[in-house]
């Protein structure tokens, strides 16, 4: 039997290239390798945005959609929506109770969030109970499932110590060896900056999203930050101090493509301006076949509703046997 993985996007809208690069490419290879449970973490994006629900729902689409666009199979993978699964909410009520109230204060992912909260909104009272308590639910979305690993980026890793922590700690208080300690799965891709060299963020308007049209993707990789040095045209380029524009060739480009910018570059035979249609062009090639499913999508909302339904009930069947056992072990009536 296959391995089984968890793992989980917040519903914050439309996906950029730096989700596609770091997360959605590795899930899309993963699903043929794992029995996979890939999910919209709608309740973890209420821990900050729970008086902005307007656009939920669609946002929780449009996350369903780029997954589904980029390759994710909801033939092969188990695509749900968290809420759907109430069952979540019962195992995060007996997670939390065995959780130490200093496990969730210590959590460094947290504290970020609580400063970036407090910057923004100026109050406290911003940080919700709920908030605090985003590691543990975090823990019982991957434990529903009693998940073998779960494909995270770097900055999760803290996330997924804790729930090896809980699982730990309710294996012992319960004397069973129920549930496994979960690893993080850590993927080796590259990373992509955004256009201004920054981390690519969509709050911070630089990045590219899988949905942009073309004619969007190509105005907005005109903006990429190059060589800052370089005045002229014909000016030599220095390829490895081109902050953006040189690093997009050598995730996009193949190694001939690479080879060929940099020597131009250095001549002083490419100026940057026809460098970057050129390489907004091999990017729209590229995402071209995923535009198109997308756009498809889009025009078939049911058809995506349906799938998003089906994955939660087929969830759901999981996520009950997983959760009348731990009733049992725990002692409830
Ligand atoms: N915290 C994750 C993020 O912000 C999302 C998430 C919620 C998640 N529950 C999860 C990821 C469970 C992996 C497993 O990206
Ligand atoms: Fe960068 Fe291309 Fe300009 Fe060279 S020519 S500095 S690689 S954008």
């Amino acid at each position: 039997m296959k391995d089984r993985i968890v793992t989980g996007m917040r519903s914050t809208g439309k996906l950029h290239f730096g989700h596609y690069l770091g997360v959605i490419q590795n899930l899309v290879k993963l699903q043929h390798e794992y029995e996979c449970f890939f999910f919209v973490a709608d309740w973890h994006a209420l821990t900050t945005k729970y008086d902005k629900t307007e656009t939920l729902r669609q946002d929780i689409k449009d996350v369903v959609i780029d997954w589904l666009a980029s390759g994710i199979d909801p033939n092969i993978a188990t695509i749900y929506v968290q809420s759907l699964v109430p069952e979540i909410a019962e195992l995060n009520v007996y997670l939390s109770m065995v959780t130490p109230q200093n496990w969730v204060e210590r959590d460094p992912c947290l504290k970020d969030m609580a400063k970036i909260l407090r910057t923004k909104e100026g109050a406290n009272s911003q940080i919700s109970y709920g908030l605090m308590g985003y590691p543990v639910l975090m823990s019982a979305d991957i434990m529903m499932f009693n998940a073998a690993a779960v494909p995270v980026g770097i900055d999760q890793v803290a996330h997924i110590e804790i729930t090896r922590d809980i699982a730990r700690r309710f294996n012992n208080i319960y004397k069973t060896d129920f549930f496994n300690e979960p690893k993080a799965l850590l993927n080796n891709c590259s990373l992509i900056c955004g256009l201004d060299g920054n981390k690519m963020g969509k709050s911070f308007q630089n990045d590219i999203k899988i949905s942009d049209t073309e004619e969007v993707t190509a105005k907005k990789i005109m903006t990429a930050i190059t060589d800052r040095s370089r005045m002229r045209k014909d000016d030599p380029g220095h390829p490895n101090e081109c902050e953006v524009a040189f690093k997009y060739w050598e995730i996009f480009g193949t190694q001939e493509q690479v080879q060929t910018v940099r020597c131009e570059c250095e001549k002083g035979l490419r100026g940057c301006a026809d460098c970057k249609r050129e390489l907004g062009r091999i990017i729209n090639e590229k995402f071209a076949p995923i535009r198109e499913k997308r756009r498809y999508y889009e025009a078939h909302p049911e058809e995506v509703d349906r799938i998003i339904r089906e994955g939660s009930q087929k969830a759901r069947v999981e996520a009950r046997k997983i959760l009348e056992e731990v009733r049992n072990i725990i002692g409830m009536y």
